[in-house]
């Protein structure tokens, strides 16, 4: 089987050139400091998957306020206090001719109890199913909270570009803020926030174009977004190909495809194929920005086809990438043809099906802190070894779900 389309190199509108077709998917490490500063431990983790051969790293999601966490444990980037750490991250993530990207985000309503007593949301629409009792209801945002929220993305995207990094990926995917915005089951707004699409993606765009404006042309901006939400209310493919649209013609330099949330988590299942493959054909079809689609590659050929048929020019790949680091230097050599992802058990039914988003999440947070301690990865369908992992590092807060 040949592979090689995989490997040819792909130019943004940046200018900036990819070195091959490889994407590692925004995956939250949980590696910050007690200051939200990344640490050493961040920074190694980087600069072996910078050498395992990927492409284009994108970092776990970083905050762009450190009073709107979506976990204990996250860097946020604020104002310019850690820019000597953040350089050496740059440095990390750019070995072995890699790009690295910080992902910016903000959580709105998906940020649980344990570190927001009042999260903010375009509409105070609270969250629904099974992980619901982890959040506090949220109350809504005034207009001018909105302005400084897009002040606050523009100003990380600056100290990003400053400490040396390739880009920015907005996070807009995942029923986070951005997402909020977008979905009129939680944009309930009558301003100019809320209503019809134009007036649900604006918050959008003016990140967008403020960034743009900040950085200038030749730096990187990508934008996650979601193929659909999965609810009936939601975010809908129609309304996500006219955004996709939009930004396209805005000049983002590249779009990440996935699709889910908090409610409904289809990016994290174990089975199936590639999720959102067939939308991303569909969508580029109709622009000529770059896209990446993410979401359940497990096989080589499968990745290889995606991009050899013309449905994306970036493969995601985040759980694989954090079971085999290396991956695309093993399928430069022949040595990696595909991987199951492990489906792990406590071994209580129940209690698998209460906490199963969870014990994932710890699963792939324990493999990216033994890559970053030197240690191999150590597969198990046990689910109190990753559980018993995070309960020493993060004690009872683990036992808020859960993260995407
Ligand atoms: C531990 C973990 C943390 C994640 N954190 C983020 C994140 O910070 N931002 C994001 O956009 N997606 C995040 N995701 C979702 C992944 O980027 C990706 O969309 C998802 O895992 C599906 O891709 P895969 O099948 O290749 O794993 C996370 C996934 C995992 C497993």
């Amino acid at each position: 089987m040949t592979t090689s389309t995989l490997f040819a190199p792909l130019t943004l509108a940046s200018g900036e050139v990819i070195k091959n077709r490889f994407l590692k998917p925004a995956m939250s490490e949980v590696m910050g400091d007690k200051s939200h500063r990344p640490t050493q431990q961040l920074i190694n983790l980087y600069r072996h998957w910078a050498e395992g051969g990927t492409g284009l790293l994108i970092t776990g999601n970083v905050m762009i306020d450190s009073n709107a966490l979506g976990e204990v444990g996250n860097v946020v980037i604020e104002d310019e206090s850690n820019l000597g750490w953040l350089r050496t991250w740059a440095e990390a993530g750019q070995q072995n001719g890699a790009q690295i990207w910080v992902q910016l985000n903000h959580p709105g309503k998906q940020s649980p109890r344990n570190v927001s007593q009042h999260p903010v949301a375009p509409s105070a629409v609270p969250m629904a199913g099974a992980n619901s009792f982890a959040f506090n209801d949220p109350r809504e945002l005034t207009i001018n909270e909105i302005h400084e929220i897009v002040r606050k993305f523009v100003r990380s995207a600056e100290i990003v570009k400053k400490a040396g990094f390739n880009g920015v990926e907005i996070h807009a995917a995942h029923g986070y803020l951005l997402n909020q915005f977008l979905s009129p089951h939680d944009n309930r707004r009558s301003d100019e926030y809320g209503g019809n699409l134009t007036n649900r993606m604006r918050i959008l765009v003016e990140i967008y174009e403020g960034m743009r404006e900040a950085v200038g042309d030749d730096f990187s901006i990508g934008v996650k977004i979601n193929s659909t939400d999965f609810s009936e209310d939601g975010f809908s493919e129609a309304d996500s190909l006219t955004v996709i649209k939009q930004l396209s013609e805005l000049g983002v330099d590249l779009i990440e495809i996935s699709g889910g949330n908090y409610e409904n988590p289809e990016m994290i299942k174990t089975t199936g194929g590639a999720f959102f493959v067939n939308y991303a054909a569909k969508v580029k079809a109709q622009i000529a920005t770059p896209i990446a689609v993410t979401g359940g590659f497990k096989t080589a050929a499968g990745m290889n086809a995606a991009v050899a048929d013309g449905a994306t020019e970036m493969v995601g790949t985040a759980r694989v990438l954090a079971l085999v680091p290396d991956l695309p230097m093993q399928i430069r050599s022949g040595q990696f043809q595909s991987i199951d992802l492990d489906f792990l058990s406590t071994g209580i039914k129940s209690l698998d099906g209460k906490i199963g988003s969870m014990i994932g999440l710890s699963y792939y947070e324990m493999q990216m802190a033994r890559i970053a301690t030197g240690k191999s990865v150590r597969r198990t369908t046990n689910a109190w070894i990753p559980l018993s992992f995070s309960l020493r590092k993060q004690g009872l807060s683990i036992l808020i779900p859960q993260r995407n």
